[in-house]
């Protein structure tokens, strides 16, 4: 399996993203693009990260109707992204299209990750908002469990839930966890937090960093030192 640290480019425009990638000479780090620097540059971004080198998790996080999603999940798999996901939300026949319209056809397709519950959804929220009278751990673990009989590869979740999700799903469902910080760094608006290193020993595939590493003084000696506490000393 490819453990890997995965840098959230939150930047509003090109510019800005890739005056932060010009520090990186000696890397090729794999980067999350968003909804933000997506909608501002559209999907030449995605192709000019992909001409540099660059593995890209899009993060877009599709939840329509099947068909939609589909058709657009077949746009994306034009792209040449490595990574990209939809909201468990929509159903397990919305996950199916997704899938299915992202594989191309020759076979090959993106891994394909959901959503279970945002992070910034609370119990509380999801309860009165949504009318989901459940607790909001048992929800996104069957959200977890009906994107595997949809066929997705894993989902996003917290660290501290990777385990319960490889539990439920299985050790080869990824976990994509963001809620990385270094011990001795800001927690910034993130609440359940943990280390790159606690967060390989719970479970996590992939972990998703940002500030920690973009608006740190020295982005390239944080984003090594998040490499070298998730994978254990192997600087890549
Ligand atoms: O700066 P920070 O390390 O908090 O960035 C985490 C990234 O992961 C952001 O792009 C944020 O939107 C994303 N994310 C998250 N929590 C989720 C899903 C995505 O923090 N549940």
């Amino acid at each position: 399996m490819n453990k890997d640290v995965i840098i959230a480019c939150d930047f509003a425009s090109k510019e800005e993203l890739f005056s932060f990638l010009q520090r990186f000479t000696d890397e090729k780090p794999f980067l999350k693009i968003g909804m933000e620097l997506f909608y501002a540059e559209g999907p030449s971004i995605v192709k000019e990260l992909k001409a540099r080198g660059h593995k890209i998790f899009l993060d877009l996080k599709l939840h329509d109707i099947p068909n939609t999603v589909k058709k657009a999940m077949a746009v994306l798999s034009h792209l040449e992204i490595d990574m990209c996901n939809v909201h468990a939300a929509g159903t397990i026949s919305m996950m199916e299209a997704a899938l299915e319209g992202l594989t191309r056809p020759d076979g090959t397709r993106p891994l394909l990750i959901a959503v279970t519950q945002l992070t910034s959804t609370s119990e509380e929220r999801m309860q009165n908002d949504l009318l989901i009278d459940r607790p909001l751990e048992e929800v996104v673990m069957h959200y977890a469990a009906n994107a595997k009989i949809a066929g997705l590869d894993g989902v996003v979740c917290s660290p501290l839930e990777a385990g319960e999700v490889k539990a439920v799903c299985g050790n080869s469902f990824l976990t994509v966890t963001p809620g990385v910080r270094f011990a001795d760094g800001e927690k910034g608006d993130q609440v359940r937090i943990t280390t790159p290193a606690k967060a390989r020993e719970m479970g996590s595939d992939y972990i998703v960093v940002g500030r920690p590493i973009t608006k740190a003084e020295d982005p390239v000696a944080a984003y090594r030192r998040c490499v070298a506490e998730f994978l254990g000393g192997e600087i890549k």
